[in-house]
């Protein structure tokens, strides 16, 4: 587990899906709408000096954060760009995002957009959530905010709409009762302090794709 995703409650998904690409020292990756660089720094982790790490996020603010986080990471380029014209020096053999497809206007065209900078035999994940699957105290969760909540449930085909074959594909979602992360984390996310009530955050949906070709 790298260490930048230790406090990370949707850690888990994230490092099942790493270890089902085989991963390793020399990748280039891209973390599209990296926010913070959590997922930039634990990809730069495994990656080292030989490989590289892109972290892209339409706001200049984010793009300070995650080099600030990556500080000590010469292979991590913070970059600000919008996801819609995704433009990368070079093809890459991971094109990543997670909690951004349901913030964009228009999640199918991002997800092809990245597609294009996958290098043939490459591969895209993307890990967003079903939130009104999220439950506290057995009530559904919401996030008016965001425009597209629960795109996770329709992740698959936009993945296979992107002409990228699914290597695999699953849904997992923290739970707890009483104080710990997972109250933290719904705190920090919603406002809401669950107490002791108990709650299951939003299923997070990994979807692996694969560009055809490559050796
Ligand atoms: C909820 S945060 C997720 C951060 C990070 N991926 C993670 O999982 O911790 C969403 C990020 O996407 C960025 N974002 C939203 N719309 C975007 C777009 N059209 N292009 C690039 N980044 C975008 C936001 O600025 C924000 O930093």
């Amino acid at each position: 587990m790298p260490d930048a995703l230790r406090d990370d409650v949707y850690r888990r998904p994230l490092a099942t899906a790493l270890e089902r690409l085989g991963i390793g020292s020399g990748w280039r990756c891209v973390d599209v709408g990296a926010g913070g660089g959590d997922v930039s720094v634990a990809l730069a982790e495994i990656v080292g000096r030989p490989g590289r790490v892109y972290a892209v996020d339409s706001d200049p603010t984010a793009r300070d954060e995650a080099a600030a986080a990556a500080a000590a990471f010469s292979q991590v380029l913070a970059i600000t760009q919008a996801a819609e014209d995704l433009v990368l020096p070079e093809q890459v053999e991971l094109a990543f995002c997670r909690f951004l497809l349901m913030h964009v206007v228009d999640p199918a065209a991002v997800v092809r957009r990245m597609a294009t900078v996958v290098r043939p035999g490459g591969y895209l994940v993307a890990q967003e959530p079903i939130t009104s699957a999220g439950r506290v105290g057995g009530r559904a969760l919401s996030m008016p905010d965001a425009r597209h909540p629960d795109v996770g449930a329709i992740l698959p085909a936009l993945v296979r709409g992107a002409g990228l074959d699914i290597v695999d594909a699953w849904a997992e979602a923290p739970a707890g009762a009483g104080p710990g992360p997972v109250a933290d984390y719904l705190a920090h996310l919603t406002g809401i302090h669950p107490g002791e009530d108990p709650v299951v955050l939003p299923p997070l949906v990994t979807v692996v794709g694969r560009r055809e070709g490559g050796g």
